[in-house]
């Protein structure tokens, strides 16, 4: 087998890249089968991706695998994701130590059903000292509700006398989000050839590179990857500057 990772440059992974996994509902329906078969054949997809990031080096990857939107679908799709959800959390605990990553999760998981928030957090719990790739699931997670949250927490400070108008900077703004113990993404990745955010990271995302690819996420395998860090890499990220000057940043 041809090494996938063989055209990626070590030294210029993102640090953290964030994922759509879209597509599993149509990838079973074009087989005939229900949607939850496309989610069932999704956990291969995470499992090789966070394999993958592990592999190379890559120290955070969010995945968005339950939006505050999802909970309207029909009870029994939510029902069936929920239960994928603590059999694989179960089903994977070792091998997540094996590899060295540690699990987190952002969202508003007081939401999730009680078996779920239990297998949630003692997984976090039991992977905590590990010190490779950094998971974080999104779950329950919409950015409007973190970004709400963080608000009204900031809105109560200044209430309380706590903090005073000039302190609210963008920087405490990102200490009260879910995600404030990460780095930004500078990778985001969206299967199934949609071309939106669906809510997710809004904030984080404001300098990340996009890529989007038409592969469905049940078939999203390592060399689809490499194929996005490879398209990352090959990008000019200029934050708001000119070429010119961040090519005299270069060869300082
Ligand atoms: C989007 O596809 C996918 C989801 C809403 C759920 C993602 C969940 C998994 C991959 C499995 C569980 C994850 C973990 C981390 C254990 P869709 O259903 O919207 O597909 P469609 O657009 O084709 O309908």
């Amino acid at each position: 087998m041809t090494d996938w990772k063989k055209d990626i440059d070590l030294n210029k992974l993102p640090k953290h890249i964030a994922v759509i996994m879209d597509g599993n509902g149509r990838w079973a329906q074009q087989q005939g089968h229900l949607r939850i078969f496309g989610h069932e054949n999704g956990v291969k997809s995470v499992r090789e991706i966070a394999e993958g990031c592990a592999e190379l080096g890559v120290e955070y990857l969010t995945l968005y695998a339950f939006s505050t939107e999802n909970w309207n679908r029909p009870k029994d799709e939510v029902d069936a994701l929920m239960s994928l959800l603590v059999t694989t959390l179960k089903g994977e605990l070792e091998t997540l130590n094996k590899n060295k990553i540690r699990l987190h999760a952002i969202g508003n998981l007081k939401s999730l059903p009680e078996k779920c928030h239990e297998e949630l957090s003692e997984t976090i719990e039991k992977t905590k000292t590990n010190s490779g790739l950094n998971l974080i699931l999104a779950l329950s997670y919409s950015s409007y509700w973190e970004i709400t949250e963080a608000v009204k927490k900031i809105a109560t400070d200044y209430k309380n006398n706590t903090i005073q108008l000039d302190e609210i900077t963008s920087d405490l703004i990102s200490k009260h989000l879910n995600t404030a113990s990460f780095p930004n993404p500078e990778l985001m990745i969206r299967t199934s050839g949609e071309h939106r955010l669906s809510n997710y990271l809004l904030w984080q995302l404001a300098y990340a590179e996009f890529y989007f690819t038409e592969v469905l996420w049940p078939d999203f395998r390592k060399n689809h990857l490499a194929e996005a860090i490879y398209d990352y890499q090959n990008r000019e990220r200029r934050f708001g500057k000119t070429s010119e000057q961040i090519a005299a940043e270069q060869t300082q």
